[in-house]
């Protein structure tokens, strides 16, 4: 069950988006991640710079072999593991990550290569506070192996996304996008490591953009009313 703090929170579901109120008060954040963790990096970077006014409170990973967890002791980020197995379900799982990220307490969950779907229990304690990176230009090639479904496709463009996670995968809100062109000898490897370049790029932005408010969400768009 999600917290009570969750469940005020479910309460105040479409509130986040009213003009005038600050959800992100605290500008808190917890990152989710299952291996590599190199969009956690460019997070960790950009708050240490200053390009990202924040804090990480909290890491989780479903998987403790994860490299992205010793990236987080590295900066002094609290880190903790909440492996798939350890559940009876994926409904009891996200139930457990979700109080664990409002115990924190977490203001926003930045998933970041996070290999698992996040069910009902997490929308509801967290809803429009997730946000997620996708390497391509949703809403083209959702789900697994993104880069190579462009190869296969043959697009002549494809690139990042930072979307709102909702019960649709891969299909919430789109926040920020980048462009990356496919050229013609491109592998899946060279054309991933281009698109990264942007991923690192893009998220924290978007992280930024949204912690600053300004914006709403209308129908399936995110609409920034103020610049920064
Ligand atoms: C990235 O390509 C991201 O877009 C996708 O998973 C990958 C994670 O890479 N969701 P890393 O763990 O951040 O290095």
């Amino acid at each position: 069950m999600a917290s009570r703090k969750g469940r005020e929170r479910a309460s105040n579901e479409g509130t986040a988006l009213k003009k005038g109120y600050d959800p992100f008060s605290s500008r808190r954040l917890g990152v989710l991640i299952s291996g590599r963790g190199s969009n956690l990096q460019s997070i960790i970077d950009a708050i240490a710079t200053g390009r990202l006014d924040a804090t990480l409170a909290v890491v989780v990973s479903n998987r403790a072999e994860a490299q992205g967890l010793q990236r987080a002791r590295d900066a002094g980020i609290e880190t903790r593991v909440l492996r798939g197995r350890d559940y009876a379900d994926r409904d009891t799982y996200d139930a457990a990550l979700a109080d664990l990220l409002l115990a924190v307490p977490v203001d926003l969950v930045c998933l970041a290569g996070f290999m698992r779907l996040v069910g009902p229990a997490m929308l509801t304690a967290f809803p429009e506070h997730i946000l997620n990176i996708h390497p391509s230009l949703l809403p083209a090639f959702p789900g697994l192996e993104a880069q190579r479904q462009a190869l296969e496709h043959g697009v002549r463009v494809s690139g990042a996304t930072v979307h709102f996670v909702t019960a649709e995968l891969d299909g919430g809100p789109i926040v920020l996008q980048a462009q990356v062109p496919v050229r013609d000898d491109d592998t899946v490897d060279t054309l991933s490591a281009r698109i990264l370049v942007e991923e690192h790029r893009i998220y924290p932005e978007a992280i930024q953009l949204l912690l600053d408010g300004g914006w709403s969400i209308e129908g399936r768009r995110f609409v920034r009313y103020r610049s920064r």
